[in-house]
């Protein structure tokens, strides 16, 4: 069990990996569950009907022992629940619950429905409490912790959204049991992350016992977690709102990767890990190519990535657009500064910046000849 505090002034929380957590739940989540206790009220819970079907009835249970009742709003699975019409009934469905300020509403599933429950939260009656409880390993290690809450629109993926830290986040790795080995593998890609962007030696455990982790052994699975958590809490800690330069640190190969999914229409072609995947490859290939980075780094670096099953070549995704077309798609990623777009790059594995002088023409040379190097057969590992 680990339990590493995430130490916001005025909004400190914990979060707490367990293995077997959610067989107490009561008790883990008993100061957030009492008021409903007190005034004989159900608690609000939100799944979607993955997360329903397997949890629902285990947790009502649960909860029923320690004489409370859950309500629930279950939602499709997939990034359609982000949308204003679902956050409207949910929140409908909130206030017609009387939830208030002093309650807690408690999101189980993945990125998409703690992201929907937490902007419920923090636009119904100007900032209700929510609890985490991450059923995917991408939620563990990165949606749930640190208050990023959003809905999309026809404009784009989390273009609305506000931040709003969870009370609580309960962490049981035990879920990730019935979790479909792509997305263990996508939420993987985010593990490795951790360790690319500022600690080498994780980076390197990362390369020996990764296969562990994917396999789901549970001591190997918890201290990747409780690594990646404990490096995001502190991170969030020093810049809640991203304005240092050290949260952005957590988006080391997502500029990439958000124009591989814009060009594959954010569909299961490549999922976001996927995508964060490659986008790290590329990172550490172009910071090789601005002799940042050893080319020997960027080639271990891709190597880690390709042992975990996620792509590390972008010619293997069959893309028919150039380098142009995918600078075009950063153009309109939501970290856009005007004309400009901050890259995340290495300067050692293990040692990530926010890069301010790139040239979009330059990184779009970088994607053909990345392009045309796959399609020769010869893209560089
Ligand atoms: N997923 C990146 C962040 O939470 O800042």
């Amino acid at each position: 069990m680990a339990v590493i505090p995430v130490a916001l002034a005025g909004r400190a929380y914990e979060v707490v990996i367990e293995q077997g957590l959610l067989d107490h739940i009561a008790s883990r989540a008993e100061p957030y569950l009492a008021p409903y206790n007190r005034t004989g009220r159900a608690v609000p819970f939100v799944a979607d009907t993955n997360t329903h079907a397997i949890f629902a009835g285990d947790l009502n249970d649960r909860l029923a022992s320690a004489g409370i009742k859950a309500e629930w709003f279950v939602v499709e699975p997939g990034e359609d629940a982000k949308t204003w019409r679902v956050l409207e009934r949910l929140c409908d469905w909130l206030l017609a619950l009387g939830v208030t300020r002093k309650d807690h509403v408690f999101a189980l599933g993945g990125g998409v429905v703690g992201d929907l429950v937490g902007f419920a939260c923090a636009i119904l009656k100007r900032g209700v409490g929510f609890v985490q409880i991450p059923t995917t390993l991408l939620a563990q290690v990165d949606s749930s912790v640190g208050g990023k809450t959003a809905i999309n629109t026809a404009a784009g993926k989390n273009l609305i959204g506000a931040f709003h830290q969870p009370s609580l986040v309960l962490i049981d790795p035990l879920v990730l049991a019935t979790l479909p080995d792509r997305e263990m593998r996508a939420g993987y890609a985010e593990v490795l992350k951790y360790g690319l962007l500022g600690d080498a030696a994780f980076f390197a455990w990362l390369e020996a016992n990764g296969e562990k982790v994917l396999a789901r052994e549970p001591a190997a699975l918890e201290h990747a977690i409780a690594s990646s958590i404990a490096m995001k809490a502190r991170i969030v800690a020093e810049d809640e709102r991203e304005t240092l330069d050290r949260r952005a640190l957590l988006n080391l190969g997502h500029t990439f990767g958000h124009a591989l999914e814009a060009e594959t229409g954010f569909s299961d072609r490549l999922l976001h890990g996927e995508a964060v995947a490659l986008g790290m490859v590329l990172a550490a290939r172009y910071s090789a190519r601005r002799g940042e980075l050893s080319a020997d780094d960027a080639a271990r670096a891709a190597r880690a990535i390709a042992a975990a099953g996620l792509p590390s070549e972008i010619a293997a995704l069959g893309l028919a657009c150039n380098g142009a077309a995918l600078v075009d798609h950063m153009r309109h990623d939501k970290k856009a500064e005007g004309t400009t777009l901050p890259f995340l790059l290495l300067k050692a594995l293990g040692e990530a910046y926010v890069a301010r002088d790139v040239d979009l023409s330059d990184i779009a040379a970088f994607l053909d000849a990345e392009l045309a190097a796959g399609k020769a057969g010869s893209g560089a590992v």
